[in-house]
């Protein structure tokens, strides 16, 4: 058996990488790991305010979270502690607590830790911020999607309304404005494409080409 492919697919907040990732993981039959599930399921879990913690408690309570993969393509489970994280973490409340501990070093510092474990035993589209610049610099394909805020703004509001779950547009704008910008700017892993990625401006672009410019981009 060679080594595990890795393909790695960074980029901000709503531009559609999860889409992207399960239908590359499903082309591909790999499974596709969500990194931004591990951030918003640490959040999640330590709860409001636990950026706040010194890193002996953070350290502490990290030691007690295991994750683990299962399935392929948009099948894929994670799992925290044998628990398949679930939709209690996919708000904007938690995606902004998810990129508050994304700043501190320790919590960085156990995820990269799981995320290579799990890029060494399986192959991976793995999707987040910093797959391509700090947790998989070796990997052989390497995208990193773009659009406009206001562009990702329409994006989220849609798939919300079409899960039945009404939002404010200008409130998402303003979100997905303020995480980007603590993202971008962070001093440890910020968001940014690395040297050899493929950058893919999405702006004017559906979804059946960003995923044929993906394909083409593995061929
Ligand atoms: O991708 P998603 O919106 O679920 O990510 C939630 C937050 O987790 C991001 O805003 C970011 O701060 C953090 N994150 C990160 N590095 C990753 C994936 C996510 O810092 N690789």
């Amino acid at each position: 058996m060679g080594s595990p492919l890795i393909v790695t697919i960074d980029g901000p907040a709503g531009v559609g990488k999860s889409t992207m990732a399960k239908l590359l993981a499903r082309h591909l039959s790999i499974p596709y790991l969500d990194t931004g599930a591990m951030f918003r399921s640490v959040a999640w879990k330590l709860g409001q305010g636990s950026w706040e913690w010194d890193e002996a408690r953070l350290k502490e309570a990290l030691d007690g979270i295991e994750y683990s993969l299962s399935g392929v393509g948009g099948d894929s489970v994670l799992s925290l502690n044998g628990v398949p994280i679930g939709d209690e973490i996919r708000t904007e409340e938690v995606g902004m607590w998810a990129s508050n501990v994304a700043t501190l070093p320790v919590v960085r510092t156990f995820l990269k830790k799981a995320q290579q474990d799990l890029g060494a035993r399986f192959s991976l589209v793995a999707e987040g911020r910093d797959m391509g610049t700090v947790i998989f610099p070796g990997a052989p394909h390497k995208f990193f999607l773009d659009a406009s805020v206001d562009e990702r703004a329409a994006r989220r509001f849609h798939q919300l309304r079409a899960m039945g779950r009404p939002a404010s547009l200008a409130e998402l704008r303003e979100q997905i404005a303020r995480r980007d910008h603590q993202d971008r700017n962070r001093a440890v892993a910020p968001l940014k494409p690395a040297d050899d990625a493929v950058v893919i401006d999405t702006t004017e672009m559906d979804k059946d080409r960003v995923f044929a410019a993906l394909k083409d981009g593995v061929a």
